[in-house]
């Protein structure tokens, strides 16, 4: 059977949004201390940050940035990590057993933010702590000045506020692990308090209500259900975490995990658009899945270091190989498809902790594997997500029916007007495909950008920092409307089209 891919000018599903293209930095592990800051490190500025973090932070064009977690804001004071370095305490992290020297706080994450090109999305901790300490963190970032917390903070060095626009309302408060777990009415009562306190201070503030932290939880969806019914008025989001993993070594099975995604985001949607019918409202909650990677070989038990209640040790340093960042791909697919209701997106993390990049002490950084989907996606993948619509063969797991051998999604970008195709060719062999270019007749290719590699298993090392890396495929043959494609097996393709300039 012949494979093609149709796509028109009018299958708009929706723009992306920029902020699709976030990341996490969560102080866990090696990701803040030996991470994005080592004072040690010969390439760190000033402040302590690391140059050769912060040049990659920028090639890949991270709109925005979750911090201080995850796990760990459940169970954190914010007000450690401001004043004086002399007096920061030293604390127990009781989400990942170590010890959190609070050399960086909010006002270094936020000069981090500036040097990178990047925007905070702040959590707030709603395990431990509530609407009080939420409430003076606020005046202390936001506030312009004349008040107790907004003074403190240009007593610190910061005149100007910090005016954090974005704000999860805890981290995963649905999962038993939490410090603080609650109930979907305890947290959405919270919740729906905390965020109603924010909006009155200013109702442009974004708040992103937690959904649940897996789509296999047992309380997924009636927790979206309960806990938005009860916050509905006051919160914008509802926010959705992944990690997917290949533990079974089944390769058809792990490339078909976009199809769950889908479902996922899909079953959100619908969450949101029933309470949303329930009361009678205007406002469409959109979705923020401000965690979502490969996390599978690093956890627990499986952490190379047991060194528990020290700091920066080495947690959740996932070593990423060529089938991950199909299955990055794939993901990065299923986003774009969805861009008309996902507009927040967080690749979980940014550095050293399940990341793309590995920051080596004394050394160098490194690009993982998933780098590369994750750079060509934010780099190309900004405009109007459009439809693909698959014509070929598909096949079934225990878990999915019916997945397409070509995981796809494509961005047009008006302005520029270029297109952007990005194709994961599932298949063990070549895939030849015929793309139709609705309204494209005077788009030309540019370049076929593919990663792949023979071994699935191959990964990025010190000693072989390039093992994996994109290369320029020869450009496909278009002619009027049709685009023919060689896909190679089991690859990453990204198809760039350019509007022909007037002679
Ligand atoms: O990203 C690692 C952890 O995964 C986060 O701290 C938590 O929110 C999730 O379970």
């Amino acid at each position: 059977m012949a494979t093609t891919l149709i796509l028109d000018k009018s299958f708009e599903i929706g723009d992306v949004d920029d902020r699709l293209y976030g990341s996490f930095v969560e102080h866990l592990g090696r990701c803040v201390y030996g991470g994005i800051y080592d004072r040690e490190h010969p390439d760190s500025d000033d402040q302590g940050f690391r140059k050769d973090v912060l040049n990659l932070v920028r090639e890949l064009r991270v709109p925005l940035v979750r911090y201080p977690g995850g796990n760990f804001v459940s169970q954190y004071d914010w007000k450690d990590g401001i004043g004086p370095f002399e007096n920061r305490p030293k604390r127990l992290d009781l989400a990942w057993q170590t010890v959190d020297p609070n050399l960086v706080g909010i006002n270094e994450f936020v000069d981090w933010c500036a040097k990178a090109n990047t925007k905070a999305l702040l959590a707030i901790n709603l395990g431990t702590a509530g609407l009080q300490q939420a409430r003076e963190l606020l005046e202390y970032v936001n506030h312009p000045g004349g008040t107790q917390w907004s003074d403190l903070r240009k007593k610190h060095g910061y005149e100007k506020p910090h005016d954090i626009k974005m704000w999860c309302l805890g981290n995963e408060m649905d999962g038993p692990w939490q410090v603080g777990h609650k109930t979907a009415y305890e947290y959405g009562r919270l919740a729906n308090e905390t965020a109603a306190m924010f909006k009155s201070y200013d109702n442009n503030l974004e708040m992103v209500l937690c959904g649940s932290s897996f789509y296999k939880m047992p309380t997924f969806p009636e927790w979206e259900m309960e806990a938005l019914d009860l916050a509905y008025h006051n919160v914008d989001y509802v926010s959705l975490h992944l990690y997917t993993g290949n533990r079974e070594q089944d390769f058809s099975r792990y490339i078909a995990s976009s199809v769950g995604m889908d479902s996922y985001i899909e079953t959100v949607i619908s969450a949101c658009d029933v309470i949303q019918a329930k009361k009678r409202g205007k406002k469409q909650i959109n979705l923020s899945f401000d965690e979502w990677n490969v996390w599978y070989r690093a956890r627990g038990e499986n952490d190379s270091d047991k060194n528990t209640w020290t700091i920066g040790r080495h947690l959740l340093e996932e070593v990423y190989n060529m089938e991950d960042a199909l299955v990055v791909g794939t993901m990065l697919n299923s986003l774009i498809r969805h861009a008309d209701r996902v507009k927040i997106a967080c690749l979980a993390q940014l550095v050293n902790v399940i990341a793309p990049m590995v920051a080596e002490e004394n050394g160098p950084v490194r690009k993982q594997t998933i780098f590369y989907p994750y750079m060509h996606a934010s780099q190309f993948g900004r405009g109007t997500s459009l439809h693909v619509l698959y014509n070929g063969e598909t096949y079934d797991t225990k878990e999915f029916e019916n997945v397409p051998f070509l995981d796809t999604s494509a961005v047009w970008d008006k302005n520029q007007d270029e297109l952007a195709i990005f194709i994961v060719n599932r298949r063990e062999s070549l895939v030849q495909a015929a793309i139709t270019l609705g309204g494209f007749g005077d788009y030309e290719p540019t370049e076929h950008i593919i990663l792949s590699h023979r071994d699935l298993a191959a990964s990025n090392s010190n000693a072989n920092p390039e093992m994996v890396l994109p290369k320029q495929a020869s450009k496909p043959l278009k002619e009027q409307e049709k685009l023919a494609v060689d896909l190679a097996p089991r690859s990453w393709n990204v198809i760039r089209l350019k509007k022909r300039p007037l002679n």
